[in-house]
């Protein structure tokens, strides 16, 4: 099919729905229980596609809801903040009756929360908590605070510190670290760096690591939207203000493989080559999967965005049978206004020798995928 005639037919779709829900959209005030699943749209909302694993949960969430017959409206805001907005407050107007949202900025989405509540439209929070909002009926991620922990262990392994049976290796330090932390205003960038600080914490006291450059605070770790670039600069400014004396970095704190891939060019670009500084990471994106496949990043994260989805899926159909989400845990997601019911899915760390079987035998990628660094 050609584009233009792809593009009328979507222009026609538009049309079609806008008409279908002209007015007042159905929402879930609405009996939804007895309604066919044809007759319900979800709204998804994702924060940006220039990452594999946001594009990944997209398309699960999606494949899942349409595999049972809902409709979808899946949007990605391109990390814009009034973009995420708008495309929420669409949702609302054009009729949605579950809003399922990954928010850019944790607390900037209260007024189309409190839209969904007045028209009684569930809200799912999708990986990231939602805060200062007490329209948030549901959150599904990962134990984010494990995540932290994690890193941080791969981070002590890598350098030899901790074997990863979780026994004492032979390196003794002092040995040189380096800490990045995620965008502030993501509730997970907290809970990621007071894991790994809380593990980190004791070795930096002995001496066994040494954060050359002293920043060890989230404000001075963060990275503005998680953004690779960001983090590569931050790298590049760090070897120049604290290892210009010829000191070398054994080691780096990432919380995110953007950001790891970031990290990993400026040390490269700084001469770094053959045996790479331990470089941590999270979500296993194809292109740090092969990183380290060939020994470059030293481990990654692995948070199945496969079980995440059919989480969400599974929440939302709740909501529309009128019913309540089981949760395992409601007590750790305090969003500022209450606590939110979470079901937390458990995490996994890669290693090179775990590849194989976490990656590849669970079908979440493929060898050639992995060679080639690139999704299919
Ligand atoms: C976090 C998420 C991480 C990572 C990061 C950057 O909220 O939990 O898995 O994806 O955003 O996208």
């Amino acid at each position: 099919m050609n584009k233009r005639l792809l593009a009328a037919l979507g222009a026609a779709a538009v049309a079609l729905s806008l008409a279908a829900c002209s007015g007042e959209g159905a929402g879930s005030g609405t009996d939804t229980a007895n309604q066919a699943p044809t007759d319900l749209t979800i709204g998804v909302s994702m924060p940006t596609q220039t990452s594999e694993r946001w594009i990944a949960d997209g398309n699960s969430v999606k494949e899942k809801l349409t595999a049972k017959g809902y409709k979808v409206d899946l949007q990605y805001a391109g990390d814009d903040i009034p973009t995420q907005s708008q495309q929420v407050d669409q949702m609302i107007t054009q009729g949605a009756d579950v809003l399922i949202i990954a928010a850019i900025d944790g607390t900037a989405l209260s007024s189309q929360l409190q839209a969904a509540a007045d028209k009684k439209i569930p809200v799912i929070s999708y990986d990231r908590l939602i805060r200062d909002s007490k329209n948030v009926d549901f959150y599904v991620s990962f134990d984010n605070y494990k995540v932290g922990v994690a890193q941080a262990t791969a981070l002590l392994v890598g350098l030899g510190v901790l074997n990863k049976d979780g026994s004492e290796g032979t390196a003794k330090g002092p040995l040189n670290v380096e800490l990045f932390a995620g965008s502030l205003d993501d509730n997970n960038a907290h809970f990621f760096f007071d894991g790994a600080m809380d593990t980190l914490k004791p070795f930096i006291d002995k001496g066994t690591l040494v954060v050359k450059s002293k920043q060890t605070s989230i404000e001075q770790a963060a990275t503005l939207r998680w953004q690779q670039e960001t983090a590569q600069k931050r790298m590049e400014d760090l070897l120049t203000s604290s290892y210009n004396d010829g000191a070398k970095v054994a080691g780096v704190l990432s919380p995110y493989d953007g950001l790891s891939r970031g990290i990993i060019t400026a040390l490269q670009n700084a001469g770094y080559k053959g045996k790479m500084p331990v470089v941590t990471g999270q979500d296993a994106e194809i292109a740090s999967v092969k990183l380290i496949n060939d020994g470059v990043q030293s481990s990654t994260v692995f948070k199945d965005t496969r079980l995440l989805a059919e989480q969400a899926v599974t929440a939302a159909e709740a909501f529309l049978k009128k019913a309540t989400p089981e949760a395992n845990d409601t007590k750790t997601y305090d969003n500022g206004v209450k606590v939110v019911p979470s079901y937390l899915l458990p995490v996994e760390t890669v290693y090179k020798d775990d590849i194989q079987k976490s990656l590849i035998d669970s079908g979440y990628w493929t060898a050639d995928e992995v060679k080639a660094g690139q999704a299919k």
